[in-house]
């Protein structure tokens, strides 16, 4: 058998060189690889063989197929640029580049995601995720968030009608859906479904009641951070955020907290940060997001002891780190599609 195996690939190496057209190539391929092709039908001699033969001989079809495989797939490509030329005539080469050739690029929202998702992955975090669509639980209630809280409120939050069903998102009692107004309900989400310690970035879609301008959008985006583990300190979130800074802005730049409110940190900070290399902006303290320690309520909503676990968390509007980043003073060019701008960020 392996004789005649070997007698299909000579005869399929001489044959293929008379092909002129892809109707002989069609031809060609299913008299040796169709259902009723020589080799298909050889192979299946197999079965008759002794137990000790048939691998040796299995190996030597699959070897035979993929030679004729390769020898197919060099000669289909220039019989198509052959038949292709026919059609256009001699005046058209059809190798040359087309005119009109455009490549794509990645939006820079993309692009900032990619970048800091690769700075917290070195720094052992993992990717996490929730649903844009979430309820008042995981929204506020379990971030310590009081009902009285005005981001709560109709005027700032969007809320679902009703009587809106969502079966893939999980909910408890009788809350109203909403649009998440940050990405803070994965941290709730994570610490749920995992064990402590964790890391993880969270980056996402958040949405807000605000009236869209330069630096407002209804929809924006986000990246949340959360680090669960035992005795953790701010030095641990000051030395990530410093990793952060470093990696993107380059080493010179500098970075501070400063004492601020967030009812699921405590304590809050914000944070800025300052760069000589931002044009305008280079040299002065530049607000960009807020941070804490975890609060012990929190843990308590997601069943992690507080005297055992810390943490801390962040999160950073990933619109605004762009338009630092890149010098864009319109938050609506991220969403126009006008390629004049895309393209500027390749
Ligand atoms: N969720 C907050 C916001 O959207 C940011 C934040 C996240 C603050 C985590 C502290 C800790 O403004």
């Amino acid at each position: 058998m392996e004789d005649e195996l070997k007698l299909i690939l000579k005869q399929a190496k001489e044959g293929v060189s008379d092909l002129r057209s892809l109707s002989d190539f069609d031809t060609f391929k299913s008299k040796f690889l169709g259902p009723k092709g020589i080799l298909t039908v050889t192979a299946k001699g197999i079965g008759k063989l002794s137990p000790e033969e048939r691998p040796l001989i299995g190996k030597v079809v699959n070897e035979v197929k993929s030679e004729i495989e390769g020898l197919l797939a060099g000669i289909h490509e220039s019989l198509e640029t052959e038949a292709l030329a026919g059609q256009l005539g001699p005046e058209v080469d059809p190798t040359l580049p087309s005119p009109f050739a455009s490549y794509g690029t990645k939006h820079p929202l993309t692009q900032i995601c990619e970048e800091v998702t690769r700075i917290f992955r070195k720094l052992g975090f993992s990717i996490a995720k929730g649903p844009e669509v979430d309820t008042e639980w995981y929204c506020f209630d379990a971030l310590n968030t009081p009902e009285s809280h005005p981001a709560r409120d109709d005027h700032d939050t969007l809320f679902l009608p009703e009587n809106t069903q969502m079966g893939n998102v999980s909910k408890k009692g009788d809350e109203r859906y909403i649009l998440r107004s940050h990405t803070s309900t994965v941290q709730i989400r994570t610490m749920l479904k995992e064990t402590p310690p964790l890391r993880i970035l969270a980056p996402g879609r958040a949405f807000r009641r605000d009236t869209v301008d330069a630096t407002h959008s209804a929809n924006f985006h986000q990246f949340e951070g959360l680090y669960v583990d035992k005795n953790v300190t701010v030095k641990d979130l000051k030395a990530a955020l410093d990793f952060l800074f470093h990696e993107i802005f380059g080493k010179e730049a500098k970075t501070r907290l400063r004492p601020s409110f967030f009812p699921f940190t405590s304590p809050s900070f914000e944070l800025d940060f300052m760069s000589p290399k931002l044009g305008k902006l280079s040299n002065r303290w530049i607000e960009i997001m807020g941070c804490g320690m975890v609060d012990p309520e929190v843990f308590k909503s997601v069943g992690y002891d507080p005297e055992v676990w810390s943490g801390y968390a962040f999160g950073i509007g990933q619109e605004r780190l762009a338009m630092i980043l890149y010098g864009i003073d319109d938050i609506r060019y991220f969403y126009q599609n006008d390629v004049r701008f895309l393209r500027q960020f390749r």
